[in-house]
């Protein structure tokens, strides 16, 4: 089933997702095979090897496209052999442009494995899309964008952006990962491929690592099939079934995760041991009118100054309720020092430079009692 016309929470429990029609199990079955029983010479059923295809895995692609809105989906081994995946469409003397901002990981490939091949990066600030028409050359032939930015929770305006690419011809990719397709829904707003790590609120239990690429345009999709198959990188048929299992659920726990991430935020707000609070759903947030426009809902990743790397340290080891753990989009919430664990590989002044301080702290609010959070935070915070 692929229905357009239904609502986002049928589509995240249907779409991929019909009765098995050999059995009428409910559930797709995890299709543990590495092959598959060919009926004649180049006759087959639609399956010939799990590498190019897996019934498991093309549940989950049909899934997720459905729910971004594109035509196709392309499952990874991890958020990471997403990214690398994307940059296959690239050829050398390629130029990309990336925001400034973007998860340490994607900083990591672009500055440390793919200039390699002799393809050149510009990062820039892309909250103002009027850097992006900047720095746009004949070469460019990517921008790829994060929104908001793990950890600084910067925006970048999907419209804007896409607008100026598409003048240029230049696609354009969207790191929807903070925000998961239940907010924001790039393919609508002009991007032409959107790329999550499954490993956070997709599947959403913290249990199974993965990566997507969603495609709106047939070239794209082409090439992402056919690397799937040259590379290998693919996801697994059990890591699959997992996010098949998890998205299930999305709609609620996104509803739970914004409605505690919001009580969260206003708390951390008004502690006096909290200097600021980079959340786009408070009003202080210099782009709250676009969250409002472009997202309808604010999520539940928050980050806040501590002032030092001690104060942090005292927070991080003295909660209880919250695990002090990199990562995100699980159902617990976990709590990390940026500059240490998932931006560590970004150059010390380059951290300073945009705002990764020793003293920022970033919280990813899961659906635990609010209250518990929230008096978790209280104790914690008080042993700074
Ligand atoms: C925004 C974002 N993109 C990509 C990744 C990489 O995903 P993975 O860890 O699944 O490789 C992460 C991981 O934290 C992330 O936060």
């Amino acid at each position: 089933m692929n229905t357009p016309q239904h609502g986002f929470a049928t589509r995240a429990i249907h779409d991929g997702q019909a009765p098995d029609p050999r059995t009428g199990a409910v559930n797709v079955p995890i299709y543990l095979t590495s092959t598959y029983e060919l009926q004649g010479i180049e006759k087959h059923r639609g399956w010939e090897y799990s590498r190019v295809s897996n019934p498991t895995r093309d549940a989950v692609e049909t899934s997720l496209a459905s729910l971004e809105g594109g035509t196709t989906g392309h499952a990874f081994a991890s958020g990471m052999a997403a990214i690398a995946a994307l940059v296959t469409m690239l050829n050398t003397g390629d130029h990309v442009i990336c925001g400034d901002n973007v998860y340490g990981g994607t900083t990591r490939l672009f500055t440390q494995v793919i200039p390699r091949h002799g393809i050149e990066f510009s990062f820039v600030d892309t909250s103002n899309p009027e850097n992006v028409c900047r720095a746009i050359r004949p070469a460019t032939k990517l921008v790829h964008i994060e929104t908001p930015t793990n950890p600084l929770m910067t925006l970048t305006d999907i419209r804007a952006v896409a607008n100026i690419c598409h003048e240029h011809g230049v696609p354009m990719s969207v790191d929807n990962t903070f925000m998961s397709p239940y907010f924001q829904h790039p393919i609508e707003l002009g991007a032409d491929i959107v790329m999550h790590s499954t490993t956070k609120f997709l599947n959403g239990h913290s249990d199974g690592l993965g990566g997507i690429l969603v495609a709106s345009k047939p070239e794209h999709a082409e090439t992402f099939r056919f690397v799937q198959k040259c590379t290998g990188g693919i996801l697994s048929p059990f890591e699959s079934w997992l996010i098949l299992r998890g998205v299930k659920t999305l709609a609620v726990r996104m509803r739970q995760h914004d409605e505690n991430g919001r009580q969260v935020a206003a708390y951390l707000a008004k502690h006096p041991k909290v200097q600021y609070v980079l959340y786009p759903g408070l009003e202080t947030h210099p782009q709250h009118e676009l969250a409002k426009r472009q997202m309808s809902g604010f999520g539940s990743m928050i980050a806040f100054e501590v002032g030092t790397r001690a104060n942090a340290d005292k927070l991080l080891q003295g909660v209880r309720v919250i695990t002090n753990g990199e990562s995100l989009g699980g159902v617990e919430s976990l709590i990390s020092h940026s500059a240490t664990t998932t931006h560590a590989a970004v150059p010390a002044e380059e951290r300073k430079r945009i705002g990764i301080t020793e003293g920022l702290v970033r919280i990813s609010v899961g659906i635990e009692d609010v209250a518990d959070i929230l008096g978790d935070l209280d104790q914690a915070l008080a042993k700074i």
